[in-house]
């Protein structure tokens, strides 16, 4: 390998070794931060940050301001209701019907200490509801942490990569794992963590059509709500709305985060959604658990209860000052985060032109959007030795290996660290790269 590379070769060298560890590829995300920081200090060079998945923006003020005028009230000394602020449920409520075009009442919209614990919270329950049925079926590629969830409870779970299943192709390969009678939910992020890719309303029916057909419990990670920017999903009220899978069916839980939509990822606030008739729905194998076979009852007071017993007071103020803000069209939160969609086209350009493919390319016929991921590859390299390489480089990624992609060759690139100003850099350290790993 050529050792004049844009990062002094011997400290990456050295420090790579030092990280002991086994493969970039199998590294968790954490331990690669620490490596790139690690490095930066040594060479005293700026990394194109794309590992981490973090906001890179400011949180909105209207949320900050809230936050801040609670504490001086001073809620801090008071604990929050399990079930939510009551100002908090009716924005939840209301932001369901102006944005997704779903009517839920207030009793469902319950907050969560982020999306994360909300998704814990689901598999202590959804996957409790029935002594035959064992776990959930991730639509993969996903979000890892969701996974290792499931495993410090001992859940079982099973996955496939949806890349050759997009479209009507979904329908059957589903069926081939729900038809053994064992999963209880199914779990997706829409758009994909990490693939942004994101599922169209004919997806969305076949999974509906099937948690119907199986009794399955569908579990909608909109994360990244509303960040699919090829439509505008901006205007309260009016379509188009975000997709969801609760326009098809009545099993479904969402779980919307505030942390990439809001900018709120530091305080630790998300919202669960749960459908109205499965909250009242009763399952009598619940109470091996739970005191009452009822599953919002068991979702409120025995999982959130057990779990931290509700969330931080001073930040449902401020999420429901965010959400009333989007509510009234008084804050567009869309309008603020849709630069992550300008750096993606420009980022994935440069990419291209510079040899590398782009891995998750199409929704069935469409093209992905520009979004706050995106997955790229080089040719005849797999991920490792593309991460460690690009290291030379001054790049920095995660493998699709941890996300239960099949894409061996496939590294995923989060935007939301890369500034306009680096773009320059990055040109030239994919020139370089380019030049230096020749295409054939
Ligand atoms: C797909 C997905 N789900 C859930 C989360 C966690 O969200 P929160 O910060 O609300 O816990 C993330 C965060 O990166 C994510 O990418």
């Amino acid at each position: 390998m050529n050792k004049n590379t844009p990062i002094n070769y011997e400290i990456v060298t050295e420090k790579r070794k030092a990280s002991k560890l086994p493969s970039i590829g199998t590294a968790s995300i954490r331990e690669l931060v620490r490596l790139v920081n690690e490095i930066e200090q040594a060479s005293g060079e700026k990394f194109i940050r794309m590992e981490m998945g973090v906001p890179g923006l400011l949180p909105p003020e209207v949320g900050t301001n809230a936050e801040i005028e609670a504490l001086k009230k001073g809620v801090a000394s008071k604990y929050p209701m399990i079930e939510g602020l009551a100002p908090l449920k009716t924005e939840i409520s209301r932001f369901v019907k102006l944005f997704l075009d779903i009517e839920v009442d207030e009793k469902v919209c319950i907050p969560t200490v982020g999306s994360m614990q909300g998704c814990f919270a689901v598999f202590l329950v959804a996957n409790r509801t029935d002594t035959k049925k064992k776990g959930t079926l991730f639509i993969d590629p996903g979000f890892p942490v969701q996974k290792q969830q499931c495993d410090v409870i001992g859940q079982k779970y099973k996955t496939f990569d949806v890349y050759n299943y997009r479209g009507n192709k979904l329908k059957d390969k589903l069926e081939s794992y729900l038809k053994g009678g064992e999963i209880s939910t199914i779990l997706y992020s829409n758009p994909n963590n990490p693939s942004w890719i994101c599922f169209t309303d004919k997806e969305l029916k076949i999974i509906a059509e099937l948690a119907d057909k199986y009794g399955v419990i569908i579990v909608e990670d909109l994360a990244y709500f509303g960040m699919d920017f090829r439509k505008n999903y901006s205007e309260p009220g009016k379509a188009p709305f975000q997709p969801t899978v609760a326009k098809y069916t009545d099993n479904y839980i969402l779980l919307i985060s505030s942390s990439k939509s809001f900018s709120y990822a530091g305080q630790r606030i998300g919202m669960m959604v749960v459908s109205p008739t499965l909250f009242d729905k009763e399952y009598p194998d619940l109470q091996r658990y739970y005191k009452t076979p009822g599953f919002g009852y068991s979702m409120v007071y025995g999982a959130l209860y057990s779990l931290s017993s509700g969330v931080s007071h001073s930040a449902q103020y401020a999420l429901a000052a965010m959400l009333k803000a989007t509510n009234d069209g008084t804050y567009n939160f869309i309008n603020d985060v849709k630069i992550y969609g300008e750096r993606a086209k420009t980022m994935k350009r440069l990419f291209i032109e510079n040899g590398f493919k782009i891995v998750y390319d199409k929704d069935e016929d469409e093209d992905i959007a520009d979004g706050f991921y995106f997955t790229f590859s080089y040719p005849k390299m797999e991920s490792n030795e593309l991460l460690e390489k690009l290291l030379y480089y001054g790049i920095s990624a995660i493998s699709l290996e941890i996300t239960g992609s099949e894409k061996t060759e496939g590294v995923r690139a989060c935007v939301s660290q890369t500034h306009e100003n680096q773009f320059a850099d990055l040109e030239k350290r994919l020139k370089q790269f380019n030049t230096d790993f020749p295409v054939a």
